[in-house]
């Protein structure tokens, strides 16, 4: 290499690294934007309010930014979904009666089971109960999180109508 093809190659070498660099800002960027719906939230029981605030057929959202819970009736039945995206731990949110997730746009219906992909499996339930005052609490730990073999069982829903 001659001494001019050589500073030539250092400059272009130099010039792809900046390049490089201000689109690793931008990738940045974006991940940052993305990785805000990504929150983390404590675990631990929530206090949902009464159970008679379910009984209607629908998505409930309301704990969903403060706590990472969506709550979902179907056919007087109560579940606790988890927030996170099976496909990246991005948080899904309630759109119009369907639970979407703005990451890579995948849809779930109303039992956390996908729609549309990227996500294969279906969002995390939580344990619930209602206590003596007749509130849904909600056990939102990752770690006590039900297979889709226990959703039958005791615990992981409440009949509310
Ligand atoms: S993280 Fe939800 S679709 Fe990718």
């Amino acid at each position: 290499m001659s001494e001019m093809n050589r500073r030539d190659f250092v400059a272009l070498a130099a010039l792809t690294i900046a390049g490089s660099c201000v689109m690793c800002e931008g990738a940045f960027a974006a991940e940052d934007e993305k990785g805000s719906s990504k929150k983390e939230y404590p675990a631990g029981p929530v206090d949902c309010g009464s159970a008679d605030d379910y009984k209607k057929d629908g998505v409930y959202d309301k704990f969903a930014k403060s706590n990472g819970v969506m709550l979902v009736t179907h056919e007087g039945k109560l579940i606790a979904l988890s927030t996170k995206c099976t496909h990246k731990n991005c948080n899904v949110a309630k759109k119009d009666e369907i639970i979407a997730c703005r990451c890579h746009g995948s849809k779930f219906d109303d039992q956390g089971k996908p729609t549309k992909g990227p996500a294969k499996a279906a969002l995390f339930r939580f344990p619930l109960k209602k206590d003596e005052k007749g509130n849904v609490i909600v056990d939102a730990d990752k770690t006590k999180i039900l297979g889709e073999k226990e959703w039958d069982k005791d615990g992981s829903f409440l009949k509310v109508a």
